[in-house]
């Protein structure tokens, strides 16, 4: 594989940071100006989530829908804006689980065409081998376990998992048999804080944990909750540090307000023109120029009429320079 770009933050100083117990922070984007706040505040990754579904794409309750193309052309928007933040492109569904080929074209393109750091895929057990073949090919894979939304129907819907003892274990075998095939992180997705802890304990690769609990090795949470752009049902995991829709909402109905009674565009936003030009400007075209006048005085007038060219005794419009 290539060098990374300068300025990137290097995959192996994720598993530096496991071992020195520094937190790793992750956060979904979805677009340019998202990768560029995240980057700012100092995140180590940026995952470029499917929740694109519901957040951006407005499918409900679901992330089955979204696309390969429109996956691609998120992350690479995303990928554009972030230099420095590891940008991790979520592999959507049907994307990977036919085949461990189809997985790697895929996860090709993520890397070629989106211009991802690595990717992520759902799952365990079958999907351990995927992970395997993307990473012999030398590209970086995050797994995910616990709750895996593409699979939800399966799951009985977004329920806590590995809430009994034979689940636990489970989420744990599939942790390791990921991190066996070779992923660089695993995300622990909605599972009892004392098994995220657990799993956290045996990997030697650093677990990202949502709704599972403080003792896993980084944190990620999803751009729109966190910013309060979501609206409706939260899951309990959900922290808000800020409450943009309703700041959002107030700015829109403000501005609609203001071009209703006039008070919008000021003074200030309006661009003014030399007095002498105006002049000029006014002279030069015909006093019946305007559709409204020249409509009331003869109703049967067409447009063209209306519009004809000043009669050429009349000085001519000279261009004015632009803004
Ligand atoms: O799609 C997504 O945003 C995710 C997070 C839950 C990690 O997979």
């Amino acid at each position: 594989m290539s060098t990374p770009p300068k300025g990137k933050l290097a995959l192996p100083e994720l598993l530096a940071m496991k071992q020195r117990g520094e937190k790793i922070v992750m956060v979904t984007a979805y677009d340019a100006p998202g990768a560029r706040f995240a980057e700012d505040a100092g995140v180590e990754i940026i995952l470029v989530g499917d929740t694109a579904a519901m957040v951006v794409l407005g499918y409900e309750g679901t992330t089955v829908p979204v696309t390969m193309d429109e996956m691609l052309f998120l992350t690479r928007t995303v990928a554009r804006s972030a230099r420095h933040p590891i940008v991790v492109g979520d592999m959507p569904f049907g994307s990977f689980q036919v085949s461990d080929e189809k997985a790697l074209e895929n996860a090709i393109r993520f890397v070629k065409e989106a211009g991802a750091d690595a990717i992520k895929l759902e799952g365990a057990g079958p999907m351990a081998s995927r992970v395997k073949t993307i990473v012999d090919a030398g590209i970086a894979v995050m797994g995910h376990v616990g709750l895996t939304p593409q699979s939800a129907t399966k799951l009985g819907g977004f329920k806590t998992q590995g809430k009994t003892a034979e689940a636990a274990a489970a989420v744990v075998e599939g942790a390791l048999a990921l991190e066996d095939a070779g992923a660089f992180a695993v995300v622990l997705e909605a599972v009892p804080a004392p098994v995220a802890a657990e799993v956290t304990r045996r990997l030697t690769v650093p677990t990202i944990g949502i709704g599972a609990g403080r003792d896993t090795d980084g944190q990620v949470l999803f751009y729109h909750d966190l910013l309060g752009l979501s609206e409706g049902h939260l899951p309990r995991f959900v922290k808000r540090y800020a409450s943009l829709s309703r700041e959002i909402r107030d700015a829109l109905e403000h501005y609609a307000e203001e071009v209703r009674d006039g008070t919008f565009p000021g003074d200030e936003h309006i661009y003014a023109m030399a007095e002498e030009e105006l002049e000029l400007f006014r002279s030069s075209i015909s006093p019946s120029a305007t559709r409204a006048n020249a409509q009331a005085k003869e109703p049967t007038m067409s447009a063209s009429k209306s519009l004809s060219p000043a009669p050429e005794s009349e000085p001519p419009v000279r261009k004015t320079s632009s803004p």
